[in-house]
């Protein structure tokens, strides 16, 4: 046996993302690719903004000595006080150099802020539905994840989270905009978990996950965590916002509200180094300091919406808008997600089964796809609903 027990498991967990995968290739292979319409992934759609490419290529040819080696543990002290005064702007939090660390996107900031954070046994509060990720990073430095429900809305229930809570919680993650429900958690939901997390007799820490901060509709805002938490690391990248999820950008900021805040950021500059993140990608970095302004067009997601939602409306879907992000998380017309994903892959529509992110009933379409994907598939949706059994 050279595979671990424990990642043979996971891997069996995770079997069912490989194996939609393995269906759409077959699928596109035996109807033809532009008879198929795959609403599976999340690759942002939009290119990067030409201002975001324009300082990459300048910075690149310029080509200084020194500039493709090592830097700083926690990356480049200027991109760090640029997300440091960025934060201390839309939060009135202050925010320091000192508690940024740059990281190789999102995911390589939960990982460094989870490695150091969690002792074995530690819990960590997740809300249910979830990025089906937050289970494996959790095991990966020896937590335990306690899923917790959400309400109707999705949004979260502030007292389902606070009856989970255990001498053994370290963190909850908080992800809003949410993958895969699109939901933004309101401020006064926020307020009152923070009025939990202050009557806790031990510090916990919301880690809140915001990729998707940027990606939101109809003149949207997303309350500032930092501002309403007090106990708060942000974990963050400009995949999504900027188009480059392929290029490993992000960055992890410690809130100075939280108690050890110094001793943390030590703490994950460490935790990043020895899970062999070291270091966030240099040119990169560099970009994030000249082109911070910059941001996806959001009009083409805006229409891609419309047109999705108005659509799955029409035929006769229970269709709920995101707020953010840019996936929809469709009702399905029977309670069995999973046949019901087998129902629309007959009709040439993939799609992910709620199932994969702790919640059943549902599926998970993506946004990235083309236009033109949305307005060939609606037919298709149209038949996968009247083929359902009556009466399921
Ligand atoms: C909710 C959520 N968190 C984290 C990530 C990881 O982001 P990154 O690609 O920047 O590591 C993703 C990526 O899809 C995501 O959806």
């Amino acid at each position: 046996m050279t595979v671990a027990n424990v990642i043979q498991k996971q891997l069996e967990r995770a079997s069912w993302i490989r194996r939609m995968f393995e269906e759409g290739i077959r699928l596109k292979a035996e109807r033809g690719a532009e008879n198929i319409y795959d609403f599976t992934l999340g690759n942002p759609s939009e290119d990067p903004p030409p201002g975001v490419l324009a300082t990459f290529r300048r910075l690149a040819n310029m080509n200084t000595p020194g500039s493709h080696g090592y830097m700083p543990n926690a990356g480049y002290q200027e991109a760090r006080e640029a997300v440091a005064r960025r934060l201390r702007q839309e939060t009135g939090v202050e925010f320091t150099g000192d508690c940024v660390l740059m990281t190789v996107g999102c995911a390589g900031a939960m990982n460094a802020a989870l490695k150091a954070i969690l002792d074995p046994g530690n819990e960590v509060i997740v809300p249910m539905p979830f990025f089906p990720d937050y289970q494996f990073y959790i095991t990966n430095h020896g937590g335990r994840m306690v899923p917790v429900e959400t309400k109707e809305d999705f949004s979260i229930d502030v007292a389902a989270i606070e009856s989970k809570i255990t001498p053994q919680t370290r963190v909850i993650i908080l992800n809003s905009p949410n993958n895969p429900t699109g939901v933004i958690y309101s401020e006064s939901v926020l307020r009152d978990l923070e009025s939990v997390l202050q009557r806790a007799d031990h510090t916990i820490i919301v880690l809140s996950d915001e990729p998707y901060k940027s990606i939101v509709y109809d003149g949207a805002k997303c309350p500032e965590m930092a501002s309403i938490i007090s106990n708060c690391i942000i974990t963050t990248s400009w995949s999504k916002k900027w188009g480059l999820a392929g290029e490993r950008i992000g960055y992890l900021a410690i809130s100075p509200r939280l108690p050890e805040a110094e001793a943390l950021s030590n703490a994950c500059t460490f935790t990043n180094r020895i899970l062999g993140f070291i270091n966030a990608p240099a040119i990169w970095q560099l970009v994030t300091i000249e082109a911070p302004d910059e941001s996806t067009d959001m009009a083409t997601y805006e229409e891609k919406r419309a047109l999705m939602c108005d659509g799955l409306a029409r035929i006769g879907y229970d269709v709920r808008k995101p707020q953010g992000a840019f996936y929809i998380f469709l009702r399905t017309p029977i309670p069995d997600d999973l046949s019901f994903v087998r129902t629309l892959q007959d009709e040439g529509v993939l799609a992910v089964p709620g199932s994969g992110f702790g919640r059943g009933g549902y599926v998970r379409l993506s946004l990235t796809v083309p236009r033109e994907t949305i307005v060939r598939s609606l037919p298709a949706f149209a038949r996968a609903l009247a083929n359902v059994p009556k009466g399921s």
